[in-house]
C-alpha cells in the first residue's frame, strides 16, 4: 500500500503533543529549532530522541557539536516558537532576541521555558528524510507554567477548546 503524504500528515496530526525548541551552540554560532518529534526513551542511562529534518541548519551544527538542549516551551512562548520554526536573519542573526543561559554542554537553554535538558550526542540513526538523534542527559531543570500544545496542525491556545478529529 502507498502512504499518501496528506493522509500521513493528517493522521499523524492527530497526536497531540507539546512543542519543544532544539537549541545548540557550533563555532561560537548559535542554533535553534522548533522540534515535536521529542521523546523520553531510557531512564538507566537517561537518554531521550529528537528526530531532526536532513536538510535543517540545525542537523549539520548539532552533528557538529555533538550537545543540543531541548528546551519545553510553555503557552506564553508563541512567539519564539514560530520564530524558531523559520529560515530568516531574526533566527540566525539574533536568535529570535530569546533570553538565554547555558548549563553543562553549552548549548543555549531559552529563559522561561517549562523545562530544559541538556544533552551530549549518544547515537544517531538514519530516519528517512530525518535523523533521529538519541541524546545522554547531562543536566535537567523543570520550570513553571502552562505547556503549548500542538494538534491538527495548529497551536492549542484554549484547551477547553480543542477541536474534534476529523
Ligand atoms: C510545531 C512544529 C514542529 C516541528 N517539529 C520538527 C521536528 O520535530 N523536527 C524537525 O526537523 N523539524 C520540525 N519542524 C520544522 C522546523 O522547525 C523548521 O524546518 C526549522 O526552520 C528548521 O530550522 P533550521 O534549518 O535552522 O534547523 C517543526 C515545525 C513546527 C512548526
Amino acid at each position: 500500500m502507498t502512504v499518501d503524504s496528506g493522509d500521513f500528515r493528517r493522521v499523524l496530526g492527530h497526536f497531540a503533543t507539546g512543542v519543544t525548541v532544539v537549541t545548540t551552540r557550533f563555532e561560537e554560532r548559535l542554533y535553534g529549532f522548533t522540534a515535536n518529534a521529542f521523546m523520553s526513551i531510557s531512564l538507566d542511562p537517561p537518554l531521550i530522541a529528537i528526530a531532526v529534518g536532513n536538510g535543517n541548519a540545525s542537523r549539520a551544527a548539532i552533528e557538529g557539536s555533538g550537545v543540543f538542549c531541548v528546551n519545553l516551551m510553555a503557552r506564553d512562548q508563541m512567539d519564539l516558537v514560530r520564530c524558531f520554526a523559520t529560515n530568516g536573519p531574526e533566527k540566525y542573526e539574533h536568535f529570535c532576541a530569546a533570553n538565554h543561559h547555558t548549563a553543562m554542554t553549552g548549548a543555549p537553554i531559552i529563559e522561561g521555558s517549562l523545562g530544559w535538558i541538556d544533552c551530549r550526542v549518544s547515537a544517531t540513526y538514519p530516519g528517512g528524510d530525518h535523523q533521529i538523534v538519541l541524546g545522554e542527559v547531562q543536566a535537567l531543570e523543570s520550570g513553571v507554567g502552562q505547556p503549548l500544545i500542538y494538534y491538527r496542525a495548529r497551536y492549542v491556545l484554549n484547551p477547553r477548546k480543542i477541536p474534534s478529529g476529523s
